[in-house]
């Protein structure tokens, strides 16, 4: 290896001060760019020390002596198991129940009983598209079975992450206090129960209505999951690029059923972007509707609406009555 071809690979060159490979510009540039395209996340040129942070102990546990090596592994002979790791690895955990509780009773006061009236005898189908450990899905959960639907109608709650340690984790149910910190006490005795020191566990009449798995929202594969009522993508795509946003914001449009809404997090918007959903307010929370082809679709007709792409800005106005 020539000293430059090290240089590009990143290597360390100053024997002493240590022995971790260091994430070179050129190196940087290649690995942000296959993270990109595999999983639609953005890692902006201020962020070289965090990517060299986060894949560090990956190249170490690979036995791998530089980036570059790092990088041809995961381009060329990379199996789905490296991507998964990578995909640990690059997770943002956090997240926590009722968060953005808005959304929750949107959903369980005014989303829900609009869809049995109209369909009294369907299934709400539900999907928590980058559920992290569990804390979102569970609060759709609560909120459900809070208003009297989740025991009397047919509802199903499926639960993704592309990260497989965290839906691990959302799978075993067990939460720590920092879990709760927006959750009111009462509903957090009502539907956990304690599981050792410092821990709680979600009651099985909450959690066996949720079907976890793995997906990737890029995987065109993980396309099939959009084929539900109402889709929670909340706080991921804050990380994505906004050609990853409008990728699958045009795939979720094409894919879920109607009527169909769509919540993504408080910090994000799809205003910007050219999708087909009309944009509501219910209550104090924001959604995007896909709705049901005429001039009159039924759930949703009586609120203030216009096409993404043409909003100009979100306008609080007089929220819709709850129940
Ligand atoms: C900050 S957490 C948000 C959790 C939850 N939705 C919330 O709002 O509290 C972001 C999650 O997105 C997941 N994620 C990142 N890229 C993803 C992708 N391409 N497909 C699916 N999930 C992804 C991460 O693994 C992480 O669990």
């Amino acid at each position: 290896m020539t000293k430059d071809s090290r240089a590009f690979s990143g290597q360390d060159l100053s024997p002493g001060l240590s022995k971790r490979p260091k994430l070179s510009p050129q190196v940087f540039e290649l690995l942000r760019e296959l993270i990109h395209n595999k999983s639609g996340l953005r890692f902006e040129p201020d962020k070289r020390e965090l990517l060299e942070w986060k894949l560090a102990p990956r190249a170490e546990a690979l036995g791998l002596g530089s980036f570059l090596d790092y990088y041809y592994l995961l381009k060329y002979d990379s199996s789905e198991e490296e991507w998964a790791a990578l995909m640990d690895a690059l997770c943002v955990p956090e997240t926590y129940f009722w968060r953005e509780p808005d959304q929750f009773e949107a959903l369980a006061q005014v989303i829900a009983p609009r869809f049995f009236e109209a369909r009294p005898d369907q299934t709400l189908s539900i999907w928590s598209a980058a559920c992290c450990t569990g804390e979102e899905p569970l609060s759709v959960a609560i909120a459900l079975k809070e208003a009297g639907w989740l025991d009397r109608k047919p509802i199903r709650i499926i639960a993704s992450d592309a990260s497989p340690a965290m839906i691990r984790a959302a799978r075993r149910g067990v939460y720590r206090k920092r879990s709760f910190r927006n959750l009111p006490p009462a509903l957090r005795d009502k539907h956990f129960e304690p599981a050792g020191e410092g821990l709680w566990r979600a009651k099985p009449e909450i959690k066996e209505k949720i079907v976890y798995r793995t997906a990737n929202l890029m995987d065109p594969q993980s396309e099939k999951l959009a084929e539900v009522h109402v889709i929670f993508c909340r706080n991921v795509f804050i990380y994505f690029s906004e050609k990853a946003v409008q990728t699958i914001a045009e795939r979720f449009y094409r894919r879920m059923l109607v009527p169909g809404w769509l919540f993504v997090g408080a910090a994000e918007s799809l205003l910007k972007l050219t999708t087909g959903f009309l944009f509501e307010q219910i209550g104090s929370a924001f959604v995007y509707m896909k709705p049901e082809p005429g001039p009159a679709e039924g759930p949703g007709k009586d609120v203030s609406r216009e096409e993404t792409g043409s909003f100009p800005e979100v306008s609080p106005s007089a929220g819709e009555g709850r129940g």
